[in-house]
């Protein structure tokens, strides 16, 4: 494995961690590599469940949110600028200021976060530049004009929270999927990759609904789900969808699907959604997807069902039923 920015620096002896105390790690994927830092003082605070997992079977302590007080911090930048400013304003507030390790892509922000803790006045130590991004520590400055709320409310109502997907309005993908769904979708339906919950929210609007069961991966945007739906027949589940094992057959799927792993676009995700969707489904169940129309998902749909139609689309979105799951039932 190539050594990674965060071990780089900390050999070079670029970062200065205090002696003593927790160290709090921010939202580090699954297969980052933080092995310079001391396992014992190191706390991971990440709400991606297949994330959350990785460390934990890795031997980490593991948490969804951070405690009280850590001598350090480090902050991996996620794609969102909001998450990545409240994530930092976490790490100083548990940190008492600092020190702070942010460790980024430059598609991840990387330069222009470097830039806006110095014009807020930050102490920087060292910079180190390396596979495409970056790395420093900050200590104080005046972060005040960063005081993001964590949660939002957009317009429908519905409530969202930083960094979330489609957190400033609901998305547009999602709303062709919701004008395509027939009136009636009977019986046990799974909304895989719920969000905070849009989807969900308008199947049960649909007749002859039994239950809908939401599935996600970030544990915040469930949260907002659980505000967002309150009818009794909605059952939430923060799981990775690509391993969830439903319980029993659903009737339907409904499904927009993830397509990026950090930054990077990444169809592979999507086509593991559908795969996962055909186990999930009875004999006679259907998904219902929605796709960016240029995703490449027509193959794996032909893959994992044996009926395919695209039922609505325009230029931007293209909207499947797909029906006669293939599929080996998960055990
Ligand atoms: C394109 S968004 C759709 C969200 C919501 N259904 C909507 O229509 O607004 C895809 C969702 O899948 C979630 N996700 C990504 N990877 C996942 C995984 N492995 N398991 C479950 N959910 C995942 C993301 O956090 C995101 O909320």
């Amino acid at each position: 494995m190539a050594v990674s920015r965060l071990s780089y620096a900390i050999e070079a002896g670029s970062l200065a961690l205090p002696d003593i105390g927790d160290i709090a790690v921010f939202r580090p994927a699954a297969g980052c590599d933080i092995s310079a830092l001391d396992k014992d003082r190191v706390e991971i605070i990440q709400g991606c469940y297949p994330d959350h997992h990785s460390f934990q079977a890795r031997g980490y302590r593991v948490a969804l949110s951070a405690g009280a007080q850590y001598g350090a911090a480090v902050v991996f930048l996620p794609r969102s600028k909001v998450l990545a400013k409240v994530l930092i304003l976490n790490a100083l507030a548990v940190t008492g200021g600092g020190p702070v390790i942010i460790d980024g892509q430059k598609t991840d922000g990387a330069d222009s976060v470097l830039r806006d803790c110095r014009k807020r006045g930050a102490q920087i130590g060292d910079v180190i530049s390396k596979a495409h991004g970056k790395i420093f520590t900050i200590s104080g400055g005046d972060f005040s004009d960063w005081k993001v709320g964590e949660k939002t409310l957009i317009k429908g109502g519905f409530q969202t929270s930083a960094g979330v997907f489609s957190m400033d309005a609901v998305d547009k993908g999602s709303a062709a999927l919701v004008a395509a769904l027939p009136g009636q979708l009977k019986g046990r339906v799974a909304d895989l990759g719920a969000g905070w919950g849009y989807l969900s929210h308008h199947v049960l609007q649909c007749e002859g609904l039994r239950e809908i069961h939401l599935i996600e991966a970030e544990h915040d945007a469930l949260n907002c789900a659980r505000i967002n739906i309150t009818d009794p027949r909605a059952q939430f589940h923060w799981a990775d969808a690509l391993t969830f094992n439903g319980g029993g057959e659903f009737d339907h799927v409904v499904c927009n699907p993830p397509f990026h792993t950090g930054r990077a676009g990444d169809p592979a995700l999507g086509r593991g959604f559908i795969g996962a969707a055909a186990s999930l489904l009875a004999r006679h169940g259907i998904l219902w997807l929605v796709a960016n129309r240029h995703l490449p998902y027509e193959q794996a749909l032909s893959d994992a069902f044996h009926e395919v139609k695209e039922i609505a689309g325009d230029g931007s979105f293209k909207v499947f039923r797909a029906a006669k799951p293939r599929r080996e039932k998960r055990k």
